[in-house]
Order: structure tokens, then sequence, then C-alpha cells
């Protein structure tokens, strides 16, 4: 029998894995090993820890259900989903605003507002005007594209999480010709992300404090562009920029840049709202008309 050594038994599995026939997945199952065995050399990893280790995923999987993604909330606060968005996120070479994840609050059942409507029920002296400018990469307006919202309200809730019938904080606007759009709203609170679950212990357990900045969602169609935008937009000077628990909202400064709305004071009205301006950049050319929804 052959006898391994943690020097020698990397290649053991590599060499007999490499009758893989789908090259990307030998590539990808190779270098997999090849980290892992190189994290339990560099760790000198216990039995007794990586049978906690083991539990902790298990617990994870556990987790899951059709309205739960455990994995993926484990992904997101080690910073993985960030870095492979990131190596992959072509809109920056494009100068277009990024995309950041769709989260688990967005929902097909939305109404429609003219512009300038105020989306949240209850205002509590929180408003805010919230306006800006869709265009493309090369600055021409985009008008009739369809910008859907949705946020917390001013308690840090959203509505999904009251009841399944409730609506509020959300709404579908349309540019004008000029490419603008114009949304009332109250100034959403930053949330935790859920503790409830062995991720969450984690986090805790690690001193972090889970809560993302506040933040508002938008989607964006329309005729002129073939894809849908999935954004996130931030308000300026969030002290929770840095401690973001999924490293959405600290990507790279450019980027950062144009997730973040500036204060506008001829938007401002005293004593009533904040104005903030927040304009996008859609990437893509003129292409086939898109099928709208909603
Ligand atoms: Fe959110």
């Amino acid at each position: 029998m052959r006898e391994y050594t943690p020097e020698t038994i990397t290649d053991a599995v590599i060499e007999q894995m490499a009758t893989t026939p789908d090259p990307r997945m030998k590539e990808i199952m190779n270098a997999a090993v090849r980290h892992m065995h190189a994290f339990a050399r560099e760790t000198n990893l216990t039995p007794g820890e990586w049978i906690k280790g083991i539990e902790f995923m298990t617990k994870v999987g556990q987790m899951c259900s059709p309205a739960r993604q455990e994995f993926i909330l484990l992904s997101d606060t080690m910073g993985l989903s960030a870095l492979v968005n990131i190596m992959h996120d072509k809109t920056k070479m494009e100068e277009a605003t990024g995309a950041s994840l769709l989260g688990p609050f967005f929902r097909e059942n939305t109404p429609k507002f003219e512009s300038g409507a105020q989306i949240a029920k209850k205002t509590d002296g929180a408003e805010v005007v919230l306006y800006g400018r869709v265009t493309n990469v090369q600055g021409a307006p985009l008008a009739n594209s369809q910008v859907t919202v949705w946020q917390t309200a001013a308690d840090g809730r959203y509505d999904i999480q009251n009841g399944i019938e409730e609506i509020d904080c959300r709404g579908i606007f349309r540019t004008d010709d000029k490419g603008n759009y114009l949304v009332r709203t109250v100034r959403p609170l930053g949330y935790f992300i859920p503790l409830d679950g062995p991720v969450g212990q984690m986090v805790m357990t690690q001193k972090r404090h889970g809560m993302r900045p506040a933040h508002i969602h938008f989607s964006l169609f329309g005729r002129a562009f073939a894809q849908r935008l999935v954004t996130q937009m931030y308000f300026p000077d969030d002290p929770l920029f840095e401690f973001d628990p999924i490293f959405q909202s600290v990507r790279d400064p450019r980027d950062r840049e144009r997730l973040i709305s500036r204060f506008d004071l001829d938007a401002t009205t005293p004593e009533w709202a904040l104005g903030f301006r927040f304009d996008i950049v859609l990437r893509g050319r003129e292409q086939t008309p898109f099928e709208e929804t909603n």
C-alpha cells in the first residue's frame, strides 16, 4: 500500500481525478483540492476542528429552503460573491452603473406611479426627494425607461416582512423625454443580514455587526437597451460603507462613486424633505426592442 505524507497526498488525489473528461471541471477541481490541502497544512487543521467545520456546513445546508439560501449568505459574508462579481463585471470597462444583487425583497407585484409620487404610506418626517437622469454610456438620455424602486420603510423593514399582502415603499416610474425620473420616498434604514442561522452565528462570533448600509434597490428596463440593470443606490457619507457584511458597497472607488447619490440642495425643501440626485448610466446600444413586463 502506498504511504502518503502531507506533501504527497495532494498529487495522489489530483492523479486519481485525472480521468475527469470535462477540462474546465478538471481544472476547477484540481485547484480546489490544491487550495483546500494547502489550507489544512497552513492551519495544521486537527480532526476535531474539521468535524466542527463539517457540522457548520451541514447546518448551513439544513437552513436552506425555497425562501432562504444560507449558502449564498455564506458566500456573501466571506466576500466570495463580491470577488466573483468584480472579476467579471464588464460594465466597468464601459463606464456604466455597476450591477448588484437583486436581494430577497424584490417582488413582481409593484404599483405604477406618476412621476414625483410618494411611494411610502407613512412618511413620519423622514421624506426624501430622489431624482436623476438615465442615460446611455454616450450620455444620451433614455426616455420612457421603466425605473422600479424598492426599499425599507423608515423603520428599517421591507413591506413583505410584515406580510405578503402588504405593499409599501416600492413603485414603478417612467423617465420623461429628457431621461429624468423623480420619486418621493422616505429615507430607508440600514438593516441586518439574517442573523438567526449558522451564518449569522458566525458573523456574531467574529464580532462583526452584520448591518448593511442604507440603500434603495433599482431595476431598469428600457427600449434603448437590451439588458435589465439591477443595482443599489446608497446615501453619501454612510459610516457603514466600510463594514458592509456582504461587501457590496465597497467595491472599486469608481464603481462606488457611481452608486452613491449626491445631496442636492436645489431639490431639498427646508423642513420638508432632503433632496438626492442619482444618475444612472446603462450599457448597451440600440438593440432589438426589449419586451417589457408590468
Ligand atoms: Fe435591500
